[in-house]
């Protein structure tokens, strides 16, 4: 074995995580629901988020026979929401083509929708003892450093120097230690900031570590300034109740509810009137509010409009007209949850 990957596993067993939500269990389907949360979201924040998902779909068939709109409330709040629409659709897929059984072989994991290769390999490795490499962002970092390997990671020849590096330190035993050693160091001593050198396995071998490297390693990516675009979103009020609606089912959001947007800047109940045969009656704007997504940043200028007879609610199943507190218990986003919570303020 690897001097690396034995020093790795004996801390991991010693000073790593024992205790997560997702550990203990050798259910590959409990497992690959935490690898999808986790793919970009922070232990701390899917916790919560984690049990309650499990808690209404605990297997794969109670996942595909549910609907779209019933998982994405689940993960409402958590973004990223294409990781919940191809979670269910793998559960489908895994019920018609894998008899409901989830894959063991890797190359089938990988074809399943929202599983790339280190997802595949921490599934693998933690449900089924398979000797494969991850390597997400974390594992990247500490690589880079230990090894300095200069240039930004996510480039096609420095990722490739990486998996290679990765697969050649891989046990031959005890994977489900040494994959959680290579996620408990990245994220609690080889941080991206201020990292634990004094307490880390690695630090005797560590390459950054000995040559002063540690803060300029990994290479950062070039920055790019992400362009920024401006929408206004009609809050169509009726009495305590507000219109909700539902976005296309791909792209930003896609299958969350949400409200109508238009990049008019002026007669919002003349919009109103023409799009969705209401009349309504706009009052002052809410506050505006910033959403930075990975690729843009998106500036929201709320704008309410009192509508002066409700239409019913069946005519137009992509239209839904409900108080504002059960919208915000719906499959929502969090920018549309924040304007939620503060029209109950108002
Ligand atoms: N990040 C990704 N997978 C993880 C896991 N299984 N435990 C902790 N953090 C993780
Ligand atoms: Fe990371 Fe420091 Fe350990 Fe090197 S010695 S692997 S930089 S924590």
């Amino acid at each position: 074995m690897s001097d690396f990957a034995s020093r790795l596993i004996t801390w991991q067993k010693i000073h790593g995580r024992h205790d997560l939500p997702w550990q203990n269990t050798a259910d590959p389907y409990a497992i690959w629901v935490s690898e999808i949360m986790l793919q970009q979201t922070q232990v701390t924040a899917v916790i919560g988020y984690y049990s309650k998902f499990m808690q209404r779909f605990p297997d794969i068939a109670t996942l595909a026979n549910a609907s779209q709109e019933d998982v994405l409330q689940h993960w409402s709040g958590l973004g990223y929401y294409s990781r919940a629409r191809n979670l269910h659709h793998a559960a489908m897929h895994i019920i018609d083509s894998h008899h409901g059984l989830f894959p063991q072989d890797f190359d089938t994991i990988q074809t399943l929708p929202g599983i790339g290769r280190s997802t595949a390999a921490a599934i693998a490795s933690f449900a089924f003892n398979q000797v494969q490499t991850i390597l997400d962002g974390n594992v990247k970092r500490v690589l880079a450093r230990h090894f300095l390997v200069e240039g930004w990671p996510s480039t096609t020849k420095v990722e490739k120097q990486l998996w290679q590096l990765a697969e050649q330190l891989l046990p031959k035993v005890d994977m489900v230690a040494y994959t959680q050693g290579l996620m408990d160091l990245g994220a609690t001593i080889c941080s991206r900031r201020k990292p634990k050198c004094s307490d880390c396995p690695l630090i005797n071998t560590c390459a950054a570590y000995q040559q002063h490297r540690v803060d300029t390693l990994p290479t950062a990516k070039p920055r790019k300034a992400i362009p920024e675009k401006h929408t206004t979103m009609l809050i169509l009020l009726h009495g305590d109740e507000v219109m909700l609606e539902k976005r296309p089912p791909t792209g930003i959001w896609g299958g969350l509810w949400s409200f109508p947007e238009t990049e008019a800047k002026l007669d919002f109940d003349a919009v109103v009137l023409n799009q969705f045969d209401i009349t309504a009656l706009a009052s002052k704007p809410l506050p505006a509010l910033t959403h930075t997504f990975t690729h843009f940043k998106l500036h929201i200028q709320p704008q309410p409009l009192h509508v002066l007879k409700r239409p019913p609610n069946s005519c137009e199943p992509r239209l839904m007209w409900l108080n504002v507190e059960d919208a915000i218990g719906a499959a929502i986003a969090t920018p549309i949850r924040k304007i939620l919570q503060s029209l109950l303020k108002t």
